[in-house]
């Protein structure tokens, strides 16, 4: 079959009627995805920020070839199995603190939907009935279904159009500096008897446009749901596993979340697992003879031998490959790289943090001809919002990763002159 067979396809974040034919993949291997017609590019968003070992890591593929032989899926209802336990103690173990129960879900969002179900019926459990809403934040992302839809950033967060439809919950500012910190208590003020939960993405808002705050903030952010008896959710399905420079993000800024949300990396880009992890008090609260306090939720594909299988593996290469080591070293090089972007005509900012280096732009044009100059220098990156970004896997090398940001620093001044001379024209023209 040779061309690119959409026509039975309905893309993500596309408008089917205007984009351009999507490239279709063959193959990957190590940093690689390999095109059907032979091109190789070096993968700089790590396929949406999950392939951490780079693609197809024999040891992965190992354990997952023999779970595949042994098990494949098996309903997590009424059973349960080897890799899931194990997959559990050991991300108990790893977590800090008393987060210790592990819920497995299918995908990030269905892990967010899962915390904020917690995190309500953790009150009712105990007769307060009054604590239904969420705070999160401005630029935060946390999925694409309902309930994580609405604690996403209800302007710049792609759903908009839902508003009115959504729950409406409390949306106020990373308490960043004195004004957003002082909007900040006072949302949490004002909130506080109606709020069940905090849900923010500790240290990096990547899909809101790869925006950071320090430690402080989020100390800042765990001080007042404490304050406010409210339970603090730490959404780290994109920074997990390392990518924000340790191996959970808000280890960073010691606060202690009653529930997290891991993801993507989990089964370092194999397959798909995500997992919701409370703390034991948080679990307590859905003990009792009654069958109704206990959570009533269950994909069908939950806690899949398959995916644990991959996600125990992963683990495995955290412990005998130096993936923290390459993650400081490819922060190194992208503050390096990237520093002299800064001065390029529309950049209006660059920022780093572990595995993660994004460049902010003044606006975001001509984004069909910027994804195609990285694909024709070798590169796979797809420039979002008003970011071009790079999250490449750790096993990255340091030429290859060179030639990242080289491709950055290069096209970057070529797209601002084709902005420039649109604009003259069509000044000239009147
Ligand atoms: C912080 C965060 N939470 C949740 C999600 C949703 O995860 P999924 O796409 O697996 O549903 C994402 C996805 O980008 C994310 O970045």
């Amino acid at each position: 079959m040779t061309g690119v067979q959409t026509a039975h396809l309905w893309l993500p974040y596309t408008q089917m009627q205007t984009a351009p034919a999507p490239l279709r993949a063959a193959r990957t291997a190590g940093t690689r995805i390999i095109l059907d017609d032979g091109r190789e590019l070096i993968d700089a968003v790590s396929s949406w920020w999950t392939a951490c070992h780079g693609y197809n890591h024999p040891h992965i593929v190992m354990a997952m070839e023999k779970q595949l032989h042994d098990m494949p899926h098996v309903m997590f209802g009424g059973l349960v199995h080897e890799p899931a336990e194990r997959l559990a103690a050991r991300l108990a173990t790893i977590l800090p603190g008393p987060l210790n129960r592990v819920f497995f879900a299918d995908s990030g969002s269905v892990a967010v939907e899962v915390a904020m179900k917690m995190a309500v019926q953790y009150r009712l459990n105990r007769g307060d009935t009054g604590r239904t809403r969420f705070l999160s934040f401005r630029d935060g992302y946390h999925g694409d279904t309902l309930a994580a839809m609405s604690v996403t950033d209800p302007d710049e967060g792609m759903h908009a159009l839902f508003k009115g439809y959504l729950p409406e919950q409390v949306i106020a500012p990373i308490p960043r500096d004195e004004e957003s910190t002082a909007e900040f208590h006072r949302l949490v003020d004002a909130h506080a008897d109606e709020i069940a939960g905090v849900i923010v993405e500790p240290l990096v808002q990547c899909a809101g446009g790869m925006k950071m705050h320090d430690a402080d903030a989020l100390k800042t952010i765990a001080d007042a749901t404490r304050d406010a008896g409210a339970l603090l959710i730490c959404d780290e399905i994109a920074v997990n596993f390392g990518r924000a420079g340790t191996l959970f993000a808000h280890t960073q800024a010691g606060v202690a979340p009653d529930i997290i949300c891991l993801g993507k990396a989990l089964t370092g880009g194999a397959i798909n697992l995500a997992a919701t992890v409370a703390t034991a008090d948080v679990f307590e609260a859905f003990l009792s003879e009654n069958a109704d306090d206990a959570l009533m939720h269950g994909p069908t594909y939950m806690a899949s031998p398959l995916a644990c299988a991959a996600a125990n593996a992963s683990l495995d290469l955290f412990e005998t490959e130096p993936r923290l080591q390459q993650v400081a070293t490819i922060d190194a090089q992208l503050k390096r790289e990237l520093a002299p972007v800064k001065d390029l005509p529309g950049v209006l900012d660059v920022r780093v943090k572990g595995a993660i280096g994004a460049v902010e732009v003044e606006n975001l044009h001509d984004l069909d001809w910027l994804k195609a100059q990285f694909v024709d220098a070798g590169i796979w990156l797809r420039p979002f919002g008003n970011v071009i970004y790079t999250m490449p896997p750790f096993t990255v090398t340091p030429s290859e990763l060179s030639v990242i940001t080289g491709a950055i620093s290069e096209i970057l001044p070529r797209w601002a002159e084709r902005a420039h001379d649109r604009e003259k024209s069509s000044w000239d023209n009147g």
